[in-house]
């Protein structure tokens, strides 16, 4: 672990408009400077990079953090990865503390797995360049089927000879323990105690995670014997978890980046081939199935992806609905087919690097559009067919998150479905409601209510299909009457704006806001999860007779913590501003009165959990039978109303001061 000296001394030195300057161009725009996100496509820039606090934040995607953050967003680092990286930058030493035994252990477990399965890549590479049966055997396929050495060599595929043994004893006896190899799954133990290597016989691909380490491999048999399983893959172990390793991310991870598009095949053979004609922005999901998991990952580095599919009419057909998943992601999809029963492999080989490469990208397809003609092509004039593809389109569309996108996919649907845009939509807007009413059980709001778009064939396109909530204009508290989030996030933006602020108000004398607030508050619970979180800090803090610095949240190492920290501080009241609307009274800042704005945020919150206690309390006294306890209840409540009123009055009183 990086000592917390040496990360204070690289968070003191990093200079945000340097850091973020390397990437962004930055233009100075008032107090803070501007640029386009690189986060996200836009053509004006929002990326708002902040000098004196020393964030980012774009208020197009929503992205912001800190210098340290920004190079783990940017460069896909860890976090101890992006701090050696600044503090490779800005010279300064890293100095590493000593760790708990446990953690050591831990990590050098880890580590050693890490470390067996190089040997182990390294010891196939070896067979495959050197060894008698290797290069006769492995290394001759792999020419036969068209794979140049240096591809070869790149994605360091090797062959593991065709006896029980050769990795186990080779590792031995390079000091590498039993248990590791076990571990990886490399090895395998029978019933007797007896271990054997997992993979024999067979051309060896390395599977590395995004950093470039090797974490696991996939093992192709070469003989045609149809009772061996063609391909032999590691098992899950710590080091591997299949559902999020991408085959090939670490190679093509920079290409995807500047090509702003990723290819994604089936097999490894079809990532080698796709890379070998020039063409590196591709990987595989490699046997499972695609999961979210992967599908976030490639969305970290590009909103495109495309689908190299083989020629094949079934296997399309079942693999468009597990395409609606990346549709969901909020990621563009499109789709390549190739002629003949073709896979991309079998095609680059077949006409050649050039023409490959010219063929998918001229024969990129949209994929809602594609799946319409192909759903279209099968149901020919049956219109119950044609009806059932309607609903199957539509529901494509409602998986995607971005109104705009979706808008325009039902403007093209309906030209190529010969069905009016209103049909299309009335059903989108009832699929989305269904599908908003799962979601928030509970949730008072009528979403359909919201949702429903009438179309208006003069004005073109809707722009905005959905409410899509801004964060930057928070609607007016009292619509959302069932969760307190939007009062407790004022709570915090409170204690991160002020909580270092002197306050000298009535028989209260230098009193720290921050010790201000949390004592007013040592009877309120906080329900929203993230908030809850800060405010426990803060309070654990104060009774250990520190006062919390925002910094410490907007730069911690808890992302969500960070993430929600910085857009409290970077809108400036939102909801106290509607506050002081409701209640008609205009502060041109909220520094002006800083008293009623503390005390506002205080006692506002203070009133919503109170009233929630009354609507409780209410509504048991209605489902009451017993009129001892109905008794009681009215007791309760109306003792609950005069807090109430005492709050409201005190409100009052104070606004209005
Ligand atoms: P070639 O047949 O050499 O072209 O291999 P390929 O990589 O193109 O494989 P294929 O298209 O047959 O299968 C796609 C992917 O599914 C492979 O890369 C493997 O990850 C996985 N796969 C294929 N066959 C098997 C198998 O028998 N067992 C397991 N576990 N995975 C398999
Ligand atoms: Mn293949």
């Amino acid at each position: 672990m990086i000592n917390q000296d040496t990360i204070n001394k690289i968070m003191d030195t990093a200079r945000i408009e340097e850091v973020v300057g390397d990437f962004v161009s930055l233009k100075k725009r008032g107090t803070s400077l501007i640029g386009n996100c690189p986060f996200h496509n836009e053509k004006t820039p929002s990326f708002n990079v902040s000098v004196t606090k020393g964030i980012y934040k774009c208020f197009g995607c929503g992205k912001g953090g800190d210098a340290v953050h920004f190079i783990m967003d940017h460069e896909k680092y860890s976090y101890p990865e992006a701090l050696k990286f600044l503090a490779n930058k800005y010279n300064i030493e890293v100095e590493e503390t000593v760790q708990s035994p446990q953690n050591i252990e831990l990590q050098n477990a880890r580590e050693s797995l890490y470390i067996v399965s190089e040997y182990a890549a390294n010891f196939f590479a070896n067979e495959l360049w050197t060894g008698e049966d290797g290069r006769a055997i492995g290394l001759s396929y792999f020419k036969e089927r068209g794979f140049r050495e240096d591809i070869v060599k790149k994605f360091q595929l090797g062959y593991s000879p065709d006896v029980w043994d050769a990795l186990i004893n080779g590792a031995v006896a390079a000091g590498h323990k039993e248990e590791y190899l076990e571990k990886t799954g490399l090895a395998i133990r029978n019933d007797k105690g007896k271990l054997y290597d997992r993979f024999r016989g067979r051309v060896m691909f390395p599977i590395h995670n995004f950093t470039g380490r090797i974490i696991g491999f996939g093992g192709r048999t070469l003989k045609t014997d149809k009772n061996v399983p063609k391909y032999v893959n590691s098992p899950e172990s710590d080091i591997y978890h299949k559902s999020n390793v991408l085959y090939g991310l670490f190679h093509a991870k920079k290409a995807i980046r500047e090509t702003d598009n990723c290819y994604l095949v089936e097999g490894y053979a079809d990532v080698l081939s796709v890379h070998q004609a020039g063409v590196e922005n591709v990987v595989a999901s490699s046997g499972t199935s695609l999961t979210t998991e992967q599908i976030r990952m490639i969305g970290r580095f590009t909103e495109n992806v495309t689908i190299l599919y083989d020629g094949d009419a079934a296997g399309i057909k079942a693999s468009l609905r597990g395409l609606d998943m990346i549709l969901e992601e909020g990621l563009n999809v499109k789709v390549v087919s190739f002629p003949d029963g073709h896979d991309p492999d079998s095609y680059m080989h077949h006409v050649g690097a050039g023409d490959f490469k010219k063929y998918i990208e001229n024969n990129r397809k949209d994929f809602i559009l594609y799946k319409a003609n192909i759903l279209l092509k099968e149901a020919g004039s049956d219109p119950i067919k044609r009806a059932g593809i309607i609903r199957d389109i539509v529901e494509s569309i409602a998986k995607i998150p971005d109104d705009i996108k979706a808008s325009v996919f039902i403007r093209e649907c309906s030209n190529l479905l010969q069905v009016e845009e209103r049909v299309l939509l009335s059903e989108l807007n009832k699929m989305r409601a269904a599908k908003f009413k799962k979601a928030s059980a509970g949730n008072n709001t009528s979403f359909a209510q919201q949702s429903q778009y009438q179309a208006h064939p003069q004005d073109g396109p809707p722009d905005n299909l959905f409410e899509n909530p801004d964060p930057f204009s928070q609607p007016e508290s009292d619509a959302s009457p069932d969760n307190d989030q939007l009062q407790e996030q004022e709570i915090v933006r409170l204690l991160l704006a002020f909580g270092h602020e002197l306050v000298n108000w009535d028989k209260i004398d230098n009193m720290y806001i921050g010790s201000f607030i949390m004592q007013n508050l040592s009877d309120v619970v906080f329900e929203d999860g993230l908030c809850k979180r800060i405010i426990e800090t803060y309070r654990d803090e104060i009774e250990n007779g520190h006062l919390p610095v925002a910094n410490q949240f907007i730069k911690g190492q808890d992302r969500e913590i960070a993430n929600l920290a910085i857009t409290l501080s970077t809108s400036p009241y939102s909801l106290s501003e509607n506050w002081y609307n409701k209640h008609k009274i205009y502060v041109r800042d909220e520094t002006v009165n800083l008293k009623a704005t503390i005390l506002g945020g205080i006692f506002h919150l203070k009133k919503r959990k109170v009233d929630r206690m009354l609507l409780q309390i209410l509504s048991e006294i209605k489902t009451e039978i017993d009129p001892v306890n109905q008794e009681i209840l009215m007791g309760r409540y109306s003792f609950i109303k005069g807090v109430e009123k005492e709050i409201s009055k005190f409100l009052g009183s104070v606004i209005l001061k």
